[in-house]
């Protein structure tokens, strides 16, 4: 059943502990690796926790066969240069090429099905529906609406992107801008709710949303029987639970690890204290899992399916997704890339077959050129040197043999004549140059040095 009663033990202890941290800091705040199904994740009177609105296989079947006719099917494939890298297999479950650009639209439509149709907890009669969101849910709240035939209203943080923001009008839901942060949004949605009688749908925390999430993992099992491990990224966990949810029911023994930033680690946080855990502030690019909190529901289901929580830093998410632009010619949004990242950083044991979950798609074009940017100077692939040189005819020359004798491409050069930390008789030009990687650009260094150039690195 739906909204199970639950046995409350647990419940009650870890509601009390609800704490708050600062997520945002430089530090890590909670170490990069959280064992949790197989550890020591108990209530205090040492029984494993009991589920909040535990859904059974028959719901999860229930929504595949709702979302079936709804959804774009992302069938699983393989990566040959990226396992090849890794040195295990890889495979990818592409929903950023869901409709809607992420994984949302199963969870939203799930939900509103039900509340159009008047079943489970929902009487007839809901004509509207609103949410609060900066993206990714606000996208698949406002399709779902126009499918069922229900009107949306989306309340967004007033810096929200505006390709987001466009994409929710034209899938017909009415947007109200205001804010700074998501969570003022939630305030703001619920007040509408109760003053209109709209229906608020939660982003994560139902149990029809993580059924409809539930169909990712009944999918999984259906096109990698031979996963060993499954990287699912995490925000409030609402994907999380429907697919770890899933595998289990499903008997898979496949180990589910959930992947957050390091600096918006609210579920690790969440399992090291026993209890929804607040951050107090979240700083990550990847703004689609930038959630302070968990909530008990899904915090439940990780305790007692997920394997590990993995958290990775910004570097390794760009890194992820320069690889996923030029090894896979995927265009991922930084939450969805996640999984990769935990890969490629080497934080997941094992050897074999690994499915990474790319959640997403929605990136801000204009973001996307920064990451890339900075994804290409974090591997090494240009680099800006500071060279000084005399200040005298020809100077400028040599460099520019030097460096052409040694087939770089320059990308950018700038020559300076005045600053303090230059004498009368000299001259800075700050070049940036294309590079093979670190190794490559340490080379480049030291043969301007050999050649007699003073020359600095700086990137
Ligand atoms: C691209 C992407 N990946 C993952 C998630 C995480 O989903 P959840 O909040 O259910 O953990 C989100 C949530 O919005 C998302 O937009």
């Amino acid at each position: 059943m739906l909204l199970a009663a639950v046995a409350a033990c647990c419940v009650q202890d870890r509601k009390a502990r609800c704490v708050e941290l600062d997520g945002a800091g430089s530090e890590p705040v909670v170490p990069a690796v959280l064992r949790t199904r197989h550890g020591p994740l108990r209530c205090a009177s040492g029984a494993a926790p009991s589920l909040v609105g535990v859904i059974t296989r028959e719901e999860m079947d229930h929504a595949r066969q709702v979302v079936a006719g709804v959804i774009r099917p992302t069938a699983t494939y393989p990566s040959a240069s990226l396992s090849e890298m890794l040195g295990r297999r890889l495979l990818f479950k592409p929903e950023h090429l869901q409709r809607t650009g992420s994984f949302k639209i199963r969870g939203a439509y799930n939900f509103m099905a039900s509340l159009a149709a008047g079943t489970g907890q929902f009487g007839r009669g809901a004509s509207e529906v609103v949410a609060a969101s900066a993206g990714n849910h606000a996208q698949g709240v406002a399709l779902a609406a126009s499918l069922c035939g229900l009107r949306s209203t989306i309340f967004m943080p007033e810096g929200a992107p505006l390709p987001k923001v466009d994409a929710t009008t034209d899938y017909g839901a009415s947007i109200l801008l205001g804010g700074s942060i998501v969570d003022d949004c939630i305030d703001r949605a619920k007040a509408y709710a109760a003053q209109t009688g709209a229906v608020f749908v939660p982003p994560f925390d139902h149990p029809l949303v993580i059924a409809g999430q539930a169909t990712v993992g009944l999918e999984i099992v259906d096109e990698a029987p031979d996963a060993e491990v499954v990287l699912v990224p995490t925000g409030g966990g609402g994907l999380l639970a429907g697919i770890a949810a899933a595998m289990r029911a499903s008997g898979s023994k496949a180990r589910v690890i959930g992947v957050e930033p390091l600096r918006a680690a609210s579920m690790q946080a969440s399992l090291q204290a026993g209890g929804p855990v607040r951050l107090s502030s979240v700083s990550t690019m990847a703004d689609g899992i930038a959630v302070r909190s968990p909530s008990q529901m899904t915090l439940e289901y990780a305790q007692k399916y997920v394997d590990e929580i993995v958290t990775v830093t910004e570097e390794e998410i760009t890194r992820a997704l320069l690889l996923l632009v030029e090894r896979a010619k995927s265009v991922v949004e930084p939450a969805g890339a996640v999984g990769l990242a935990a890969l490629l950083a080497g934080k997941v044991a094992g050897t074999g077959p690994a499915l990474v979950v790319l959640s997403g798609g929605n990136v801000d074009p204009l973001l996307l050129i920064k990451i890339l940017d900075y994804g290409l100077s974090v591997a090494g692939r240009y680099m800006m040197l500071r060279v000084l040189l005399e200040d005298r005819p020809g100077a400028l020359a040599s460099l520019s043999r030097a460096v052409a004798d040694m087939h770089l491409n320059v990308l950018s050069v700038e020559h300076h004549r005045a600053g303090v930390s230059l004498g009368l008789d000299e001259v800075q030009v700050w070049m940036t140059v294309e590079t093979r990687g670190h190794k490559h650009g340490d080379e480049i260094v030291a043969r301007l040095s050999q050649a007699g150039f003073t020359v600095r690195r700086d990137s």
